[in-house]
Formats: structure tokens, sequence, C-alpha cells
């Protein structure tokens, strides 16, 4: 070869390689990965071998590829363009995978159905984005490119919570939800069934908990702003999930190598219980399923809330805990997952403080202080829960007054009580609410709408969910919760999933080491189109500016902004009119006259505009301040 032709040569592999690369943005981020050069395309009569283990995904794949590509797929026992074998390789664990593409077409070999999955969902990543759609599409060339992948997660949970009470999502929406989760390998559904706001699973022994509780009446408009309804007002919104829908939708998820951890949030958080079953210890109470009334007094909570309406069932009333043994029955019954979620958040005191039942069994039972009492409740439901077979998870705040046997602990309230749960040698998931509480609004609170308190993508991004010396055995993995008092649709609940679920996603799978921001957000760009091509409900507030300001000594005030993902221009006015690229740059801080109304900003991206406009009215620049010293 002449000397120029090799160069030629090489500079072409080169390009390959680097375009192949480029190409590649596969969520979570691999164990182990190859790029090479060059791409297989799929012909139009596809063969695929595999196992006969590997049947359940080798369905899985021929539907898919025939359903987008309308070539014709057939099976060999030899000569195949896609071979899927299980293998018995120890390292590989129970969700690891190996995943390559090369000349001789694409083999995926695993130890386990779920691994051979999760190849797949990473094989989806890299194929052309027309391959999420569902019907065949014509003129693609179905290239795939040339890789090596060893893949396995670093936590075996990893969850999303998904609150069903505060809003109903039908069967339907669940699935969907499953569904989306998935391409992402998360493997834990959480379901947060009841709650003030509505009780969602059926309960044969005890009917009226879905008659009544699963009921309330229908406001629309700002949480905890809602006026309170008046008794006799017909309750129209709600839905539950009878015992044939909760076995279907585990049966779905379990098609998908998820698990669904079924949440029944008891002693507080209980007024749909008790609108059902007045057992608290204001019995007498007229109690309706809340519809987003305010009723919590929150100043100075530290595990010290204050029920204006008493929501928590009365832990001194022994039809109580008979009523929970017929609730955990049943649902252990229908979840075959080994944790039940006892919830156990937020319990107001208030109530239990001022009565004689309480203050008898405080007595009888020798408890100090009402921490005691909560911990004797949840002493009560662990052996319930246990005497069904199965193991009991809640809320950190379980910790309080002592943690009973076995109890496994989500913690909420940063990482403290996961600390103090594994230092006291028990299994812990971590979902601080500071970095996966992904209700919380994700951009400029202008344009997002306040829902407590912001978290951007890239916050999210830096959980980590083992805490320095504390033994690995004990931390299961993490999570990211949804909940829904301010979501009134699955768009809605989608648009604040994504992309930051991802973000959670790569944490919990992939290497801590491979973790990279500036190859993530990149990443999470290139997903956009997926998320588009499946109509997913997605945020682009990546693209929004963090606008912060302060007040300088001479009392003007400052507005700064910065960009979460690079190559960003930001042009904004102070006129009131629409910016565009041929208003101001942002090239650093500065002062916003005093008489200015609005501050108006959009971004662009390579000559073009990209995220939203934003219109940041002069009051909230202003609360926005800090003094600087
Ligand atoms: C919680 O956010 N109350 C668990």
């Amino acid at each position: 070869m002449k000397i120029s032709n090799f160069i030629f040569t090489v500079s072409l592999l080169v390009i390959t390689s680097f375009s192949n690369a480029q190409q590649i943005a596969i969520i979570p981020e691999p164990y182990q990965m190859k790029v090479g050069n060059g791409s297989y395309t799929l012909p139009k009569v596809v063969v695929i071998s595999s196992s006969a283990s590997a049947n359940e995904i080798s369905e899985i794949i021929s539907k898919k590829i025939n359903a987008v590509t309308g070539d014709q797929i057939t099976k060999s026992s030899t000569k195949s363009n896609i071979d899927i074998q299980i293998i018995n390789e120890t390292d590989l664990g129970k969700e690891g995978y190996h995943l390559d593409v090369n000349e001789k077409g694409i083999q995926i070999k695993a130890n386990t159905n779920a691994g051979l999955f999760y190849a797949w969902q990473s094989l989806l990543q890299i194929m052309p984005t027309a391959v999420f759609n569902n019907t065949v599409q014509n003129n693609i060339s179905w290239k795939i490119p040339y890789i090596s992948i060893t893949d396995k997660p670093r936590f075996g949970w990893r969850g999303l919570m998904l609150d069903v009470s505060r809003h109903f999502f039908t069967k339907a929406e669940v699935k969907e939800y499953i569904d989306n989760m998935v391409l992402y390998k998360y493997n834990i559904l959480h379901l947060h069934l009841t709650d003030d706001q509505g009780w969602r699973i059926e309960i044969k022994a005890l009917p009226k908990l879905t008659e009544v509780g699963a009921w309330r009446v229908d406001r629309k408009g700002k949480w905890a702003n809602i006026s309170a309804p008046a008794l006799d007002e017909p309750k129209t919104y709600g839905g539950f999930y009878t015992h044939e829908d909760i076995k279907e939708l585990v049966a779905y998820a379990k098609s998908k190598f998820v698990e669904i951890l079924p949440e029944i949030d008891i002693p507080g958080h209980s007024m749909a219980f008790l609108a059902a079953y007045p057992l608290s210890t204001t019995p007498n109470f007229n109690y309706q399923v809340n519809a987003g009334t305010e009723f919590m007094d929150w100043t100075g909570y530290n595990g010290h809330a204050t029920a204006k309406i008493d929501n928590a069932l009365n832990p001194a009333n022994e039809t109580v805990y008979n009523y929970l043994d017929k609730i955990f029955t049943e649902v252990a019954s229908l979840f075959p997952f080994e944790y039940i979620h006892m919830g156990g958040d937020e319990t107001a005191k208030n109530n239990w403080e001022k009565s004689t039942d309480v203050e008898n069994l405080m007595k009888r039972e020798n408890l100090k202080d009402q921490h005691e009492v909560q911990s004797y409740f949840v002493k009560r439901v662990e052996k319930i829960i246990n005497a069904k077979g199965k193991k009991l998870m809640g809320w950190d705040e379980i910790l309080e007054g002592g943690l009973p046997g076995n109890a496994a602990v989500m913690s909420w309230r940063g990482m403290l009580g996961g600390i103090e749960a594994a230092n006291q040698k028990h299994q812990v998931v971590m979902t601080p609410n500071d970095f996966a509480y992904i209700d919380f609004y994700q951009g400029e609170v202008t344009a997002e709408g306040k829902v407590y308190k912001g978290l951007r993508m890239k916050k999210t991004y830096e959980f980590e969910p083992l805490p320095q010396g504390i033994d690995p055995k004990y931390i299961l993995g993490g999570q990211a919760n949804l909940w829904t008092e301010q979501i009134l649709s699955l768009r809605s609940a989608q648009y604040l999933t994504w992309p930051r679920s991802m973000s959670i996603a790569e944490t919990l799978w992939s290497p801590k080491e491979k973790k990279n921001w500036q190859n993530f957000s990149g990443k999470v760009e290139k997903q956009f189109e997926i998320l588009d091509a499946l109509n997913i409900k997605h945020a682009k507030s990546i693209y929004d500016p963090i606008v912060t300001t302060t007040s300088n000594t001479k009392g003007e005030l400052i507005a700064k902004m910065e960009g979460e993902v690079d190559n960003l221009k930001f042009y904004y006015s102070i006129d009131e009119s629409l910016p565009d690229q041929f208003s101001d740059e942002y090239k650093g801080a500065f002062v916003v006259p005093s008489d200015v109304t609005i501050l108006r900003i959009i971004s662009y991206r390579n000559g073009k505009p990209i995220g939203k406009m934003l219109h940041i009215p002069i009051e909230s620049l202003l609360s926005r301040a800090v003094k600087t010293l």
C-alpha cells in the first residue's frame, strides 16, 4: 500500500471510530464499553438463534424488529444475525450482560433473562431512533455501530416511586410509566398506594377503604390553597386498583423485570383510612378524604408537625392492629416482592399527646415519649408484616424511638437516617430529598411553577448513595421519588421524571468512577430524540440559565446567569421586549436598574433558540437576592 493510501485508510478508520463514539449515548453508562470501527446493517431476512432458556427475550426482540422493519424474522440454531444465549459467568451477576456488535452480527449473553433484557435496552439505544416507533419505518438503514459491552449494575435496588394516592393513575398509565423506567434499567416501582388524599387498593375484608377512602371532592388549583369542601359535596375524583388490577400490574412489571414495592402509609397520612373507619384518637370528627386543603402546621417540623385535623391512627386501639392485619394479609398475597413499605413518615403527635388512650398505653408499656409510642406502633406492624412472610420497610422516621428487629429504612430527610440505620446493621435505600425528589421544580421557578424547592438535573447527578465509611452491604441502592400532590396528569408526571431520572439511573447502575457530568449531559441531549419518538413528555430545563441575584453594598440588584450545560448563549432584555440573538448577550453579572419590571431571557445554541423564553418579574429577582458582605 502506498504510504498516502495507508494514511488515508487509517484516518478514515479513526474518523469512523470517532463518529461511532460520538453517536453512542447509552444511559446508564455501561461498566465497560469499546466502540469499534464500522457498523453492522440488519439484513432483509433477520435470523435469530437463542438458547431455549432465552426464548422470552428472543420473542421480545423478534417482535420489535419485525414491527419496525417489516422484515421477515426466522429462527435458526446455527448461523444467525442475532444470537441470544444464557451463559454461566459469575462475574456478571443476576443482571449483567455482554453485548457485541461486529461483522458477524449481534451477540447477546447473560446469566439470566433480566441480563438479556438489559442488553436489549442498551442495543435499542444504539439502533436508529426509528426503532422506538410501533409501525414499519420505511427508508431506514438499520445500521448498528460496532461495539463490545460488558455491563452490570452497581446497586441492586434501582427504584422509582410513583405516588398514586394524591393523583390516581390508571392501570394503563402505570404500565406506561413502567415501560419508560425500564429503558434506563430501573428495576423497582414503589407505589405509594395510600395517603390523606386517597386509598387506592381494594381490601376485600374492609370494603369501605375504597368505597369511601378512594374518593374525594374534585378540586383543581394550587395545592394547600384549596378551599375546604362542604361535607355534602359530591366526591367524584378518585379510583383504586382491584385485586385483579394489582395482579395484572405485578405480572406486567415482572415481564419487564420490575418488582413492585407496595406502600401503605401509616400511622400518619391516614385521612382516607379514617374517612372509611375513624380509628384515630378523635373518632367523632366528620372525616372526609382530603381534597388538597392544608391541614398540617409544619412550622418547627423536625418530626413534630401539628395536625389541625387528626390524620393518625390510634396506636392504643387494638381494632387498629386487627384491621392492619386484614390489610397486610391481602397486600402480602398480592405483591410477591419481599418488602412491604409501611410509610411511617411525618406523623403528627399532637393528638396522641392529648389522648387518654395513648396515656394509658404509655403507662402500660412503659413508653416515655411520643417517639416511643410511634416505635411501639412500628414494632406491632413489623410483627404483622413478618407474620405474612414479608420484611418491613419504612421512611427514616421509623428510627425515632428505636428501630424494630429487621426493618429496612428508606432515608429521605437527607442521608443521616440511612447512615444511622446502616450503622445499626439495617438495610437501607437512599432517597435524600435534596438529590432525589423529582417532584421539586427543575429549572427557572417562574417558568416551571413552584413545587417546594428547586432541584436541577445537575444536582441530581451529584447523588452518591454510598456514604464514606459505611459498609456497602447495608446500602441496597437508591431511588427517585415522584410525589403527585401538585401533579394532575401523566404528562406532568413524565415531565418531572425525565430527564432527571436518567441521572439517578446512571448513579444507581454505573461505576462511580465512570460518572462524568459533561459526558452525561451530552448523552441526555441525544436521549431527547428517543423521548420525542416515544411521545414521553420531558423537561428541557437544562437549557435555561440558572438566574441568581445579589444586592451590593450600594443597594443595587445584581443579576447573574449560569449555564447548566455547555455551549449556550443567553440573550436578555430589561425593557419588556422579547429578546433574540440581536439583544444583549449575557457576558457577566450586571446591575438591574431599579425601574425595571421584568427580565426576559432566551438561550441559543449554534445560532438557534433552544429552551424556553423566561419572563422573570422584578419581584422574583428581588426575592432571590441575598446581601453581599
Ligand atoms: C416523605 O417525603 N414524606 C417521605
